[in-house]
């Protein structure tokens, strides 16, 4: 006879991922990135075909009833490797026995929002959450910080839960890798696909101040694999490139009213499938990571490096050469992360 043998479920952890009632608009939002990540999560598209999981899905109070019915909409699914949803609003239930935590919840940045309004009411759940996580999530959990802005928070988070070890907290800038990979791919004539694209650099904030660094990527093309900066003109490379690549996420809120979710739900799965599953190999990806001080970046921040993953161990790539150019543009980054960590524990003081 046939014996299945089945992995054992993973529980992953999913905050704001309901709905916020908007005061203003009197409507219910769906936790926009939330109700997206989730039936990714359920499909596999996170974890692999063969990797069962366990949801736990948290949410505010006043989303509870939008939470209920993102939970019967996932049961309604029938997704095969789905093995169970937790859902609710108790912040020490839904972190219990965690492997992977994605911290979608928070307010998002709407139009014309300044930064340090969005700072100050997300970095304080943040330092509630550190303990939640600290406490009650398995030893070996992984957390994303995908909420902005998402290397504080991220920092706030490691601060507060200074048991989780630093390897295991992270932040979501492969949002911004894979807007680099296709703005290259779209200039690159003759059928050049955005996976033909690798080795972009995202470094630093997940912010307008962020530098994607095109100086290392390849394509492949018909006649083979290629330096991106072989393909490109130098002046878009340092000028539109960057702008394009930083100001995405203000376009997105313009033209949505609303900020990214889907392609921000795919990057997350990106980044933790590629943080649990290994890279490929001769690929990087930007990992939001806590600094060891590797190209001059002080240690203490939470910053976007080049990284290579294997057996769920990152590491930075080493070794590249950074010209002058892009010292700059890694150090005014670096220098607004500094900022920002000064005015999040202003707030939590
Ligand atoms: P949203 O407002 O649609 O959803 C946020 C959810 O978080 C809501 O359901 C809300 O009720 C919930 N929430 C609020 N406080 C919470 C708490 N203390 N605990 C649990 N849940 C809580 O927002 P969205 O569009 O899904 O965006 C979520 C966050 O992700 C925002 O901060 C946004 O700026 C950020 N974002 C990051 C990236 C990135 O690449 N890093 C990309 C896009 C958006
Ligand atoms: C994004 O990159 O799309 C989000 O972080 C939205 C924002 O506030 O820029």
């Amino acid at each position: 006879s046939f014996v299945k043998i089945e992995k054992e479920p993973v529980k992953v952890l999913v905050t704001g991922a309901a709905g916020m009632l908007n005061l203003i608009f009197h409507l219910v939002f769906l936790g926009q990135i939330g109700y997206a990540i989730v039936p990714m999560i359920a499909r596999g598209l996170m974890l692999g075909p063969d990797q069962p999981m366990i949801l736990h899905l948290l949410d505010i109070e006043q989303a509870g009833e939008a939470l209920d019915g993102v939970s019967m909409e996932l049961i309604d699914s029938a997704f095969p490797l789905l093995k169970g949803v937790v859902h609710t609003t108790d912040v020490v239930e839904a972190c219990k026995d965690v492997n992977i935590a994605i911290m979608v919840g928070g307010i998002p940045r709407k139009e014309g929002m300044e930064r340090n309004t969005m700072l100050s009411k997300n970095v304080s759940i943040y330092k509630a959450q550190a303990s939640a996580l600290e406490q009650h999530a398995a030893a070996d959990c992984k957390v994303l910080v995908v909420a902005n802005p998402a290397n504080t928070n991220a920092l706030i988070l490691k601060e507060f839960a200074p048991s989780i070890p630093v390897q295991n907290i992270t932040c979501l800038t492969r949002l911004d890798h894979n807007r680099a990979l296709s703005q290259i791919a779209e200039k690159i004539p003759n059928n050049v696909h955005v996976s033909d694209v690798k080795n972009v650099i995202i470094w630093g904030n997940h912010s307008s101040t962020q530098y994607p660094d095109l100086n290392h990527a390849t394509a492949t093309t018909i006649s083979g694999v290629k330096p991106v900066r072989e393909l490109v003109d130098s002046h878009w490379s340092k000028t539109e490139f960057i702008t394009t690549v930083q100001q995405r996420g203000a376009a997105i809120i313009k033209a949505r009213k609303a900020s990214s979710a889907l392609s921000a739900a795919s990057a997350a799965c990106d980044h933790i499938r590629d943080w649990v599953l290994g890279t490929p190999k001769g690929t990087w990806v930007s990992m939001g990571v806590y600094s060891d001080g590797s190209y001059g970046i002080p240690s203490g921040l939470m910053y976007s490096f080049p990284v290579t993953c294997e057996k769920g161990i990152w590491s930075i790539v080493q070794g590249l050469k950074i010209d002058e150019f892009s010292r700059a543009k890694m150090d005014a980054t670096a220098k607004e992360l500094i900022e920002e960590k000064a005015v999040a524990h202003s707030c939590l003081d």
